[in-house]
């Protein structure tokens, strides 16, 4: 007649829902992406991502400091070098003296060990044609040429203090090419967040506003198809198998179902990327009254968490680690 077994009775207080969470969400699982900007007086704020800024070096000291005393796991770093200091080699990514590696050294030498800093590894934001690595004449984007662009990046970007960087731009063997070339530089402390299972997504639209990228066309020739999930399981085994110690699935929230793969096969802990579309998309729903802007954050993070990621990357981090 009635039932006998009744799972609302954990439902009933919020005591009784604490006691029997299965996922948490605390300040040290959240990374912090921040941009930091050549030839700007005062910080910008990014149009499509409202709360989110490119910063000038002060700032950038800043609001890092507020977010490692919120209590955030680390911080990951780009670089938005002036337009006309873009070129085909992206040399601006190689330049000790380039935006991304003053950045690095602002940080390190505010922060020292207090945080995990991170570098993003990619020719993106410092090519003139937006791409991630070097093109050949025929503008297909060369894989070997790139990798050695990309070693010579790693090495500045140890040198400026990074503890962790991140490969993302989805050529093959970048993760085995960068920790050789970190380890001939000395550099064999140096961790690598591989960018593993990264997917040509349309949600990364703000993001290209964000670092004032000049990219026409797409990434497809070497991110990979939305229509694939068996294809991550080898991009991370390769990834695992060339040192990676942390992988990655970028983006996060559509790709739940890969990243709950990966984290079953990984032997390393795994991370998740919420990028820029996802942060906007919640933003502007919020903010046009249609959904609970905090309950909606939590909800989205908690579920990434849930799906298997040990790291979350979220622009959320510093106000939700203050909020925990
Ligand atoms: C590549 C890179 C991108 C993002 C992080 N690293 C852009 C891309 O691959 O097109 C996107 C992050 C976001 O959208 O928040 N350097």
């Amino acid at each position: 007649m009635f039932p006998a077994v009744r799972p609302r009775r954990l439902r009933g207080t919020p005591a009784l829902r604490r006691l029997v969470a299965e996922t948490s969400l605390e300040p040290r699982h959240l990374v912090l992406p921040m941009f930091v900007a050549d030839g700007i007086e005062t910080p910008r704020e990014i149009s499509s991502m409202p709360g989110v800024y490119q910063h000038t070096l002060d700032s950038l000291r800043a609001a890092a400091t507020e977010a490692v005393e919120a209590g955030v796991g680390g911080l990951m770093l780009f670089g938005v070098p002036r337009p006309e200091d873009k070129d085909p080699n992206g040399s601006g990514a190689t330049d000790p003296d380039g935006i991304l590696n003053r950045g690095l050294r602002a940080l390190r030498d505010e922060l020292g060990d207090a945080t995990v800093l991170m570098a993003d590894t990619c020719l993106d934001e410092f090519t003139s044609h937006g791409h991630c690595g070097v093109l050949t004449e025929g503008g297909i984007v060369d894989n070997d040429a790139t990798l050695s662009r990309y070693v010579d990046m790693a090495v500045a970007q140890a040198e400026s203090g990074a503890h962790l960087l991140g490969p993302s731009g989805m050529m093959d063997g970048q993760v085995a090419a960068i920790r050789e070339g970190l380890d001939d530089a000395g550099y064999t402390n140096t961790g690598l967040l591989a960018y593993s299972a990264k997917y040509a997504s349309a949600f990364y639209g703000p993001f290209r506003e964000a670092v004032g990228s000049s990219l026409e066309g797409d990434r497809r020739t070497y991110q990979q198809d939305p229509a694939n999930r068996r294809e991550s399981v080898r991009e991370v085994e390769l990834d695992l198998d060339e040192g990676a110690d942390i992988v990655m699935v970028k983006p996060a929230m559509s790709y739940l179902d890969v990243l709950r793969e990966v984290a079953d096969l990984s032997t390393v802990p795994v991370a998740a990327y919420q990028i820029s579309g996802e942060y906007s998309m919640i933003t502007a729903a919020a903010q046009n009254g249609w959904i609970d802007r905090d309950a909606a954050i939590l909800e989205s993070l908690l579920s990434i968490r849930r799906a298997g990621a040990d790291i979350v990357l979220t622009y959320w981090a510093a106000e939700v680690a203050g909020r925990l």
